[in-house]
């Protein structure tokens, strides 16, 4: 890849939210995203995974410029969003663009799927009407919608349609980068194909940099390039597809991995289970925040926190991952 293809550069990027403590409660700090890096290329799909609770749509908002970051860098088309003035940031603002798991959240119910996708354009483009509706069919057209659909309303689709529109109305302005906030997940496993391949179709002809976040990993199998494995904010691995499915290092990865299905259940690897819930970010465990649940941590991991090293092809945080 090209350095001019970097649609989206993060660097040590943090969100903390401060509590302000009840009353008799301390204020407290949730540390939601402590410390992301990864580069983003136009056709390329990073995956961001990990369970719920690891900071993932947090990690989305700031990418969509809903909220700012505490600490750290983020670039959006080779602009530094810290130092961009407001015009800077306006301007940037449609290239990045979000699809939410649940459409229905995103979508007025009393508002017409045409009127939907042409209010992105009403509102930021000096295009007529005519033009505007004329975009509308075409892009409708694109996600699988027909011409008729352009005078319902989202209750008359069916979830993965919906999710279709979704798509279509994130598209209006001709982003660079689409968020795709666990968008699958609330479809049957049949529909969930059937967008997984509109979305890889999409890519190719628009040029698009995906950032697919997911819980599940074997969702993103397909899809991703590169995928990138959260735990209480941090990225604890970070590979290609290939590898990580592959050759899975971290205790955290494997354990996502032998949770998911195989369709051979001969071959299915012997299933690390994991131990106890996700600890709170308000308090994370010392050393390795994974270590009170990882079946391999020795006491170096109570105490040390791992740097993210290079094992073999991946990136990786932990003492023993070889
Ligand atoms: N506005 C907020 N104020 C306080 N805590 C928050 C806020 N948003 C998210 N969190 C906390 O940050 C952590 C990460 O949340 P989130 O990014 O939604 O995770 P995910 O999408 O991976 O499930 C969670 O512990 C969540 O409770
Ligand atoms: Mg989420």
């Amino acid at each position: 890849m090209s350095e001019a293809d970097v649609v989206l550069r993060a660097r040590s990027l943090k969100k903390y939210y401060q509590l302000s403590g009840g009353l008799f409660g301390q204020p407290a700090t949730v540390k939601a995203l402590d410390g992301v890096s990864f580069e983003l290329s136009r056709k390329q799909t990073l995956a961001v995974v990990g369970e719920s609770g690891c900071g993932k749509s947090t990690l989305a908002r700031l990418v969509t410029m809903i909220e700012e970051p505490t600490e750290g860098s983020l670039e959006i088309a080779g602009m530094e969003l810290a130092n961009a003035s407001a015009e800077t940031r306006k301007a940037l603002r449609p290239k990045v663009q979000i699809v939410f798991q649940n459409p229905y959240g995103s979508l007025n119910p009393r508002q017409k799927i045409g009127a939907a996708l042409e209010e992105p354009l009403q509102m930021n483009t000096s295009l007529s009407k005519a033009e505007r509706r004329a975009r509308a069919l075409d892009m409708m057209k694109s996600v699988g919608l027909r011409p008729e659909h352009h005078d319902r309303y989202p209750h008359m689709f069916s979830g993965g349609q919906r999710q279709r529109i979704a798509i279509a109305r994130a598209l209006m302005l001709d982003p660079d980068i689409l968020v795709l906030d666990e968008p699958v997940s609330a479809l049957d496993v049949s529909i969930q194909a059937q967008v997984l391949n509109l979305l890889a179709d999409l890519q190719e002809r628009l040029n698009l940099a995906y950032l697919f976040i997911s819980h599940d990993l074997s969702v993103v199998k397909h899809i991703a390039n590169e995928v990138m494995v959260m735990y209480l904010g941090k990225p604890v691995e970070h590979a290609s597809r290939e590898e990580l499915f592959a050759n899975p290092r971290h205790p955290y990865t494997q354990a996502l991995l032998s949770a998911t299905p195989v369709p051979d259940p001969a071959r299915q690897k012997q299933r690390i289970a994991l131990k106890g819930e996700m600890p709170s970010p308000i308090n994370p465990p010392s050393g390795c925040t994974f270590h009170p649940r990882c079946p391999i941590a020795v006491a170096r991991c109570k105490t040390d926190v791992p740097e993210t090293r290079a094992v073999g092809a991946a990136k990786v945080a932990c003492h023993l991952a070889e």
